[in-house]
């Protein structure tokens, strides 16, 4: 009799691992990225960021392993004021807070771009609690 319970306690762990839950835990795991709502230069924005940012800096700025999250702490406002993403985006950034290598200029995108992108980045940012 004790020999059955010892066998039922087996199963038990060798099948929980495959138990529905599972697949719902692990996407609680990847927190998804909240869009704000998209109207005028927010939506113009996006689709810049997508053209030249999102590549390395991720969809919806969720990062890339080529470039880190705006949705970080690091990019708030308060540490990296909106200059920052200009200075960025003409004459590229060295490495210093990860270790994704130096970020080269991208010369291609225009200032009214770079205006419409960081107002997306600072509108994901505080959709996603940053501030
Ligand atoms: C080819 C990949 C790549 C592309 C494209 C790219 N970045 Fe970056 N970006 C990086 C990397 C790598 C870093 C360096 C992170 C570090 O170590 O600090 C970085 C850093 C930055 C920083 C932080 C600079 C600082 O002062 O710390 C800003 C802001 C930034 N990128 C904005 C942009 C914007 C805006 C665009 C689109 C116009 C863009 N990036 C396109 C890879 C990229």
């Amino acid at each position: 009799m004790r020999r059955i319970f010892i066998l039922a306690g087996a199963l038990f762990l060798v099948a929980s691992p495959v138990l529905p839950t599972s697949g719902a835990q692990a996407e609680e795991k990847a927190p998804k990225i909240v869009e704000p709502k998209l109207t005028g230069k927010l939506m113009l924005g996006k689709l810049a960021f997508g053209s030249y940012c999102a590549e390395c800096h991720g969809e919806q700025g969720g990062g890339t392993d080529k470039g880190p999250p705006f949705l970080h702490r690091v990019y708030h406002p308060g540490h990296h004021a909106d200059g920052s993403f200009y200075r960025a985006a003409k004459s590229g950034a060295r490495a210093h807070h990860w270790k994704f290598g130096d970020m080269a200029p991208v010369p291609k995108v225009t200032d009214p771009q770079l205006e419409n992108i960081v107002k997306y980045i600072r509108a994901l940012q505080q959709a996603n609690g940053l501030f």
